[in-house]
């Protein structure tokens, strides 16, 4: 990066505002982001998609009926479809059928109104922003962004890469060598192969508690994360971003006990860990874990970041980056 423009840290335990500060605003907008950086997330992390014309825009799926206000728009009542994703069938609106000017007609609104009441105070307000939009935020601001490419193989099968795009956005603003404060992340392998023979930057490979990636029918996460599996990570990757169970799991109570092997064995080859995703609805390190009560009670998100950052871990992804900021020491 161009001199006084240096992101945070890498080497320090550091904190992702998980599609923003989306524990108080609605994921993946400007206001979410902007949030997060204010309380004190070190990366933001837009989730990518790609418009009909190409443009990568924040998303967490590529079906938005869910965070838009598409549904209240005559115009686009037509494009409401039905349509095979990774196997499992899917009924909306999707950003692969609108150009980003129409895409730039919809606002955005809170996923979780039952979750997060208070979050739909702010439906209506933004627009979908643009990955461009949040590298420019980024840079402003003085932290990294930490992107996750969606359903890219999906996305190649429509002839939508979303390889190429984020390469050239990444050129555009001159944040693609290997330090600068940008971390690429995918559940999908090949897409990280892919992304690592075109960029420098540093690369996540995600891996959930349960399946496995959606591009390598038969390989399970559960085989990535052995002693084996991270060394081949390892060659085209730079860090694991595991799912937090991987790391701390949990009885049938919901309680942790002693961490798994999963950050030593990552660390033993070179991987960092990241791990995902801290929020106040699911803290599961409260004494009394209550997933499936209430899902608004107040836990102890403190106690849990702490025990993440004691097994080792070299950053967290949080919906509510305040709380995590205070253990971390960000504030
Ligand atoms: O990168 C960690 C996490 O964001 C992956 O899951 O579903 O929140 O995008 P998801
Ligand atoms: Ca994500």
């Amino acid at each position: 990066a161009p001199a006084g423009t240096a992101g945070p840290s890498l080497v320090e335990p550091v904190l992702v505002g998980h599609r923003g500060a989306s524990g108080y605003r609605p994921e993946h907008t400007l206001a979410a982001y902007e949030l997060a950086i204010e309380q004190g997330a070190d990366f933001i992390e837009p989730d990518l998609v790609s418009t009909r014309d190409g443009v990568l825009v924040a998303r967490h799926e590529n079906e938005i009926g869910g965070t838009t206000d598409v549904a209240d728009h005559p115009e686009y009542a037509g494009r409401r479809t039905t349509k095979v994703i990774e196997g499992s069938p899917v009924t909306g609106w999707f950003t692969e059928d609108f150009t980003y000017k129409e895409l730039r007609t919809l606002r955005a609104k809170e996923r979780l109104p039952q979750v997060r009441p208070d979050n739909t105070a702010y439906d209506g307000q933004e627009r979908i922003p643009t990955l461009d939009e949040v590298i420019k935020l980024a840079r402003r601001e003085g932290v990294g962004i930490y992107p996750e490419t969606k359903h890219p193989t999906y996305f190649d099968s429509i002839g939508l890469s979303l390889e190429e795009p984020l390469v050239a956005a990444l050129r555009k603003r001159h944040w693609a060598d290997a330090d600068d404060p940008v971390i690429i992340q995918s559940f999908e392998v090949s897409n990280l192969r892919r992304l690592d023979a075109m960029v420098d930057v540093p690369l996540a490979q995600l891996v959930d508690a349960a399946g496995g990636p959606a591009d390598l029918p038969g390989t399970t996460y559960a085989s990535m994360v052995t002693p084996a599996g991270l060394a081949t990570i390892a060659t085209y990757a730079d860090g694991l971003g595991a799912a937090k169970n991987l790391v701390l799991p949990r009885d049938a109570a919901g309680r942790t006990g002693a961490p798994s092997s999963v950050v030593p064995d990552a660390h033993a080859v070179g991987l960092v860990v990241h791990v995902w995703t801290l929020r106040r609805e699911n803290q599961f390190m409260a004494t009394n874990f209550r997933i499936g009560t209430d899902p608004n009670a107040p836990g102890d998100l403190a106690a849990e970041a702490r025990a993440f950052l004691d097994a080792g871990v070299d950053g967290v992804f949080s919906d509510n980056p305040d709380v995590v900021a205070g253990v971390m020491d960000k504030t």
